[in-house]
């Protein structure tokens, strides 16, 4: 099973998703270790582009193992819209440009961008096709199901964005009335893939390579992006590559230790420590998910302000599992890749974890806080 985005050939089809707040480099690098196929940046505005912020050109930072990577953009106006396709063709690293047309928040739905060009087919062709007139690099979208259940037009404008000559389409299946609750209706997913001859990359609620696979027989799409699922637990990546592969990778708890520390190493290697650590409170205890015992180390874990201070309340609790395992060997070991079904079932319930809520709000910053004062009011 291979997935090519025009030219560009992607190791896997597992496609890790754009994240605000999330998919920075330090966490495209880790994704990648356990084989990702291709890795989303999380957006940036086209605003905050076109008004030089230094915020917004440090989140476009990659580096030379970092491909390939897809950097998206999200927008309203074509002016703004195509110097910011310009910017990322032409002054970044990214080997592929996305464009938002799914971000259900408030702010980027004031600013009618995001899943607010949803509504006009014919502006968001008309948008689109310049934009792919306009870059070297192979462009994609990705949008949602319609604006809410009773103006569903994702096969409409799916075909729209074929024409408009966009290489490969993201359908998230969900509406932007549904934020982020429900269930994803994959079905779909299957409408669209069967109404387009470029690639359709499914998502919405994949956490097990079970979900994948199903997502994959129900609808045929080519390739199948993974947001929340692989947050704190990247070795299901690894899981669903190893599905394709035929292999099979098995991990240790220590592993799931490290890889908590390398993202915050790498984070502090592009950010301030403290401003790296304060993006780590609400990760690092994804880190720990399904885990015994791990109730007050994730308290502990949300209030770090240091590397170190991670490091410590990290490797006290490993050992502190250890001597509870060495203790207890009828309880088998802790499973570091949570996908099981308990896990599964609480990833269900709760679509939005806590954590990652704060840093849904992240999305809303983004168009808040990098934009210059007259911008703001206009994300507004
Ligand atoms: C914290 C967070 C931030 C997100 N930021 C973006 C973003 O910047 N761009 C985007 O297209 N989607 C964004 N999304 C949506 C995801 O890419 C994905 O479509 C959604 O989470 C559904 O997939 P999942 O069920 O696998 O998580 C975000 C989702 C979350 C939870």
């Amino acid at each position: 099973m291979s997935l090519k985005i025009r030219e560009i050939s992607l190791p896997s089809p597992v496609v890790i998703a754009p994240m605000a707040g999330v998919s920075t480099r330090a966490f495209r690098t880790i994704a990648r270790q356990f084989g990702a196929g291709l890795v989303c940046n999380e957006m940036v505005s086209d605003k905050a582009l076109y008004y030089d912020s230094t915020r917004t050109r440090r989140m476009l930072k990659s580096d030379e193992n970092d491909h390939p990577v897809s950097f998206q953009i999200f927008g309203h106006d074509k002016d703004t819209i195509l110097n910011a396709a310009r910017i990322l063709d032409e002054e970044t690293d990214c080997d592929i440009i996305d464009f938002n047309m799914g971000c259900p928040v408030n702010k980027v739905i004031k600013a009618k961008a995001g899943s607010y060009l949803m509504k006009d087919i014919d502006y968001a062709y008309d948008l689109v096709k310049d934009l792919v007139a306009s870059v070297k690099k192979p462009v994609t979208v990705k949008m949602r199901l319609g604006f809410d259940a009773d103006h569903i037009n994702c096969v409409e404008m799916a075909q729209a964005m074929e024409k408009a000559g966009v290489s490969a389409i993201t359908l998230h299946a969900r509406t932007r009335a549904q934020m982020y609750e429900g269930k994803a209706d994959w079905s779909w997913i299957k409408k669209v893939k069967d109404a387009v001859s470029i690639p359709v990359i499914g998502n919405g609620d994949v956490t097990s390579v079970e979900d994948m696979v199903r997502m994959m027989d129900e609808t045929g799409c080519d390739g199948v992006m993974i947001g929340r699922g692989i947050v704190g637990n990247p070795f299901l990546i690894q899981e669903c590559v190893d599905y394709f592969t035929g292999e099979h990778h098995t991990f240790e708890l220590e592993q799931r230790f490290a890889a908590c520390k390398l993202h915050a190493k790498l984070l502090c290697e592009d950010l301030d420590e403290r401003v790296a650590l304060s993006q780590m409170r609400g990760l690092a205890s994804w880190y720990l998910k399904g885990l015994p015992k791990s109730h007050e180390y994730k308290d502990r874990l949300s209030k770090i302000r240091t590397y170190d201070e991670l490091v410590t309340i990290l490797d006290e609790y490993q050992k502190l599992i250890e001597d509870y395992q060495a203790s207890h060997p009828d309880k088998g070991k802790a499973n570091p890749a949570v996908s099981e079904k308990a896990e599964t079932s609480q990833a269900e319930s709760a679509p939005v974890p806590a954590q990652i809520t704060t840093q849904t709000e992240t999305a809303e910053n983004i168009a808040e806080d990098s934009a210059p004062a007259d911008v703001k009011e206009e994300v507004h």
